[in-house]
């Protein structure tokens, strides 16, 4: 028996990094997962290689996506134990140049779709849980950007800010349902979006829309220098982190922040 033997667990941008490597965890601890990604390719690839899990591509970003992915989560499942609101991306720009669509953009996909998500949670919540029922868990992904802002990351660190509001408000609105709501904050984690380069910018299409991602290879030495570790971390070290806050030894564990980034505090 694992951890997660029968939960069900909804894991947002789930088709690559991070998301994948979490949804995963989940299912080698027991879980069933729904793999959500914008991208409805990847999403189904991870589905397909792990046990008992679904699929479900969705455009977090757009208004009814949150509570159409709740819905199709509890006819799927019959119940949700356990929602990673992992799915988020990058554009950067220092602020002379960043223009109202990016500061949009990162606040929509980083705060409002978790907060949909939650809200159409919450509303499924009231209806089936109390203080007497099995702990449920709530992991909001955030980032270092969030707690302590990083140059020409503006907007993407108010969204991951907002993160850290959400999370400790729930925590507390949400105790008498039983649910846990933390969050993980980030350091750099090997992924497309700190992929290496050595002049440009890499280029992700995310929307169909080329973004620029990844750091130097300079800024990743300086990421490995700042670590007492000496590296960045993988994609396992992130989903074991977010995994710690699934399991049932962090049932005390509520309105925290996870510092998951390899020992850099700033
Ligand atoms: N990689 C890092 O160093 C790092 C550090 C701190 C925080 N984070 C956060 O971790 C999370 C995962 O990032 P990652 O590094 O694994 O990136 P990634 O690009 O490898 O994976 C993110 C996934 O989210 C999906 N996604 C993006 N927008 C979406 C939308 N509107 N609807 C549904 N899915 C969407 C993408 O298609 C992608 O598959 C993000 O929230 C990111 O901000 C990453």
């Amino acid at each position: 028996m694992g951890s997660l033997s029968g939960k069900f667990a909804l894991v947002t941008g789930a088709g690559r990094g991070i998301g994948a490597a979490t949804a995963e965890k989940l299912t080698a601890a027991g879980a069933r997962v729904l793999v959500n990604d914008l991208d409805a390719d990847v999403a189904a690839a991870v589905a397909a290689r792990l046990d008992g899990a679904v699929a479900y591509p969705a455009d977090l970003t757009e208004a009814a996506a949150a509570d159409e992915l709740v819905e199709f989560a509890l006819s799927a499942f019959g119940s949700l134990d356990i929602v990673v609101n992992n799915a988020g991306y990058i554009w950067h720009s220092a602020i002379h140049n960043m223009t109202d669509e990016q500061w949009d953009a990162m606040l929509d996909i980083h705060a409002s779709a978790q907060f949909r998500i939650l809200r159409a949670y919450g509303r499924w919540l009231r209806g089936v849980a109390d203080q007497t029922s099995p702990v449920r868990k709530v992991v909001n992904i955030s980032s270092t950007m969030g707690l302590h802002g990083g140059a020409t990351q503006l907007a993407y660190s108010a969204g991951k800010a907002a993160v850290v509001g959400l999370t400790k408000t729930l925590a507390k609105e949400w105790g008498r349902f039983n649910v846990t709501v933390n969050a993980v904050a980030f350091g750099a984690i090997d992924t497309r979006l700190t992929s290496p380069y050595e002049n440009e910018p890499n280029i992700s299409i995310v929307k169909g829309q080329p973004r620029k991602v990844g750091l130097s290879v300079g800024q990743i030495k300086q990421a490995e220098a700042a670590s007492p570790l000496g590296r960045i971390g993988s994609v396992e070290d992130a989903a074991n982190a977010i995994y710690l806050m699934c399991i049932p030894e962090s049932n005390w564990i509520t309105g925290e922040v996870l510092l998951a980034s390899g020992g850099v505090r700033s």
